[in-house]
């Protein structure tokens, strides 16, 4: 062996051992957490392992995630702690209701949504409502308010939800227990949640409650969503989605996803457009609302910003109250004594002339306090939007003293915080609805910080009193003519998404009352 080559080796030996030092004090040193990872100082942490951190567990428990992070709250033994993974940004966890409420009102400029929402979800949201911040947001959201109000729920909402529901019962319900057949009672919610809001929003009559199979346009919505969730929280996932394509060719792939979502929006909004031009009567809603206001700039919304706001808008009106009402429908099968309080309180109180009297129907409703608890109790539970996320502009402090870098992120789980005795009570993992109801019998209400199922502060839903008046009318409709038995051998559970969607629907026996 020559004098050169045995330099070079001695050379790499050295290298090699060099390298496997540094490795291994590093590894040393960051012990439980990514290379470079610093803690945040002062906030209880989950252990990792060196270089991934807590990656494994992560991905190992995507499918019962929620369970998972309700879990670590109760081994850490805190409202707020943290857990680095390997790929993600650092991230404080809270379901402390005074930090929540610090994020969402008390110092809400400092909470935005921020480039990881916001490239997670930019293909399906664009700059819509749910994905913008500061005038983009503000434009749409003025927008938008001056249809939730009073005159709409009394005179127009109300009469639309009678009106699908009837197709419902008629055309689904009645049937099935006429046959004695088995209904996948998620799926009618959606379908119902669907056809309303596409109705009252954008005036288009889908019938979606009238075809036997699902709509391909909420197909590709609901997979776009779950993807959009793993992007979130899965540092692999633009790995896995390119590995995809080569793999499953014969899948859908997000582009064809993309297209089928973004061809439904546009047929919407060029038939108002056709509307308009050849001007035909068409309804002042929720479209027509927004083809006449100004963007940002001060100029007419374009095609692209008008596909943003009906997508967005479906996914606000269609999953969250669809997927309430499953929930609600789940638990009053499992408990009797709750339905048969909902009856006794409908008790001679909604007659046929009612439902046909949308004024009328609208204040029965309205003075409803069990049926309210009933459905506030559900969205305890099984909040609709079950997590959420903020991104921290500036360093700022919490309330409990945790300190917050300018980057961090902060999520917070409305479903831990619905679970968490040290929040609820002993009784908190108990479908429990009493505890709504104050010593006159009227609604208790809680804070929103402690209670997030709506959200809170300027951000707050604009569509809660409209997903209450829609399921309530819904329960009422449905409890009057029709029991509903869940089919044993199921596991009725949820679907890791934005959302709360069932993972294989539920199915129920119908029968008629
Ligand atoms: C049970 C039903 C519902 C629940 C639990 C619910 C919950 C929520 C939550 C948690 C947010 C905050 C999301 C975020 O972080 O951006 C939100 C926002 C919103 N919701 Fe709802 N929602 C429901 C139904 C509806 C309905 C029927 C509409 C009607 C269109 C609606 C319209 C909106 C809008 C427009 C926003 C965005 C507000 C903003 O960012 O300014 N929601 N909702």
């Amino acid at each position: 062996m020559s004098f050169n080559n045995n330099s070079t080796l001695q050379g790499v030996a050295v290298a090699g051992a060099t390298v496997s030092t540094i490795l291994a004090l590093l590894t040393m040193k960051y012990n439980d957490r990514p290379l470079f990872y610093e803690h945040p100082e002062g906030i209880p942490y989950k252990k990792g392992y060196p270089i991934l951190g807590n990656l494994a567990s992560l991905l190992g428990n995507i499918g019962r995630m929620h369970e998972y992070q309700a879990g670590l709250f109760t081994e850490i033994d805190a409202l707020t702690y943290t857990s680095a993974v390997i790929g993600n940004p650092t991230t404080i966890f809270t379901i402390d209701p005074q930090n929540i409420d610090h994020v969402l009102r008390g110092n809400f400029k400092n909470y935005l949504k921020g480039p990881k929402f916001i490239s997670a979800l930019q293909e399906l949201l664009g700059n819509g409502i749910f994905n913008a911040n500061g005038e983009i947001w503000r434009y749409q959201r003025k927008a938008a308010s001056h249809i939730f109000n009073v005159k709409n729920f009394r005179d127009e909402f109300t009469n639309v939800f009678v009106k699908e529901m009837r197709v419902m019962c008629d055309k689904i319900l009645d049937k099935a227990a006429d046959e004695g057949g088995i209904v996948d009672f998620h799926e009618i919610m959606f379908k119902f949640t669907l056809d309303s809001f596409v109705l009252l929003g954008f005036g288009v009559q889908l019938d979606s409650l009238l075809k036997k199979e699902k709509v391909p346009f909420a197909e590709s919505f609901d997979h776009l969503q779950r993807l959009g969730a793993k992007r979130l929280i899965n540092p692999l996932m633009p790995l896995s989605e390119s590995v995809k394509r080569y793999f499953v060719p014969w899948k859908m792939s997000t582009k064809d996803h993309l297209k089928c979502v973004d061809s439904f929006a546009e047929d919407v909004i060029s038939e108002r457009r056709k509307q308009v031009t050849n001007n035909e009567p068409y309804p002042k809603d929720l479209l027509s609302r927004f083809m006449d206001t100004l963007n940002e700039k001060g100029e007419k919304l374009n095609d692209v910003e008008l596909r943003d706001t009906v997508l967005n808008f479906i996914i606000a009106g269609r999953d969250t109250t669809a997927q309430a009402l499953s929930w609600l429908f789940y638990e009053l099968a499992l408990q009797p004594r709750v339905e048969k309080k909902i009856l006794e309180e409908l008790e001679g109180k909604i007659s046929n002339d009612d439902e046909n009297d949308s004024p009328a129907l609208y204040e029965i409703i309205n003075g409803l306090p069990y049926l309210h608890a009933v459905f506030y109790e559900t969205l305890r539970l099984y909040p609709s939007v079950p997590a959420n996320l903020k991104f921290a502009l500036e360093d700022d402090v919490f309330p409990d003293g945790s300190i917050i870098k300018a980057g961090y992120y902060v999520m917070w789980s409305p479903y831990t915080q619905g679970r968490s005795t040290k929040i609820w009570g002993e009784k908190a993992k108990e479908f429990y609805p009493e505890r709504w109801i104050d010593e006159e019998g009227g609604l208790r209400r809680e804070a929103a910080s402690k209670w997030t199922a709506f959200h809170a502060g300027p951000r707050v839903c604009l569509g809660q009193n409209l997903a209450t008046l829609e399921a309530l009318v819904c329960i009422a409709m449905l409890l009057k003519r029709y029991t509903f038995k869940l089919v044993p051998g199921q596991d009725v559970t949820y679907d890791f998404s934005l959302t709360l969607p069932m993972r294989d629907g539920m199915k129920v026996y119908v029968e008629k009352r």
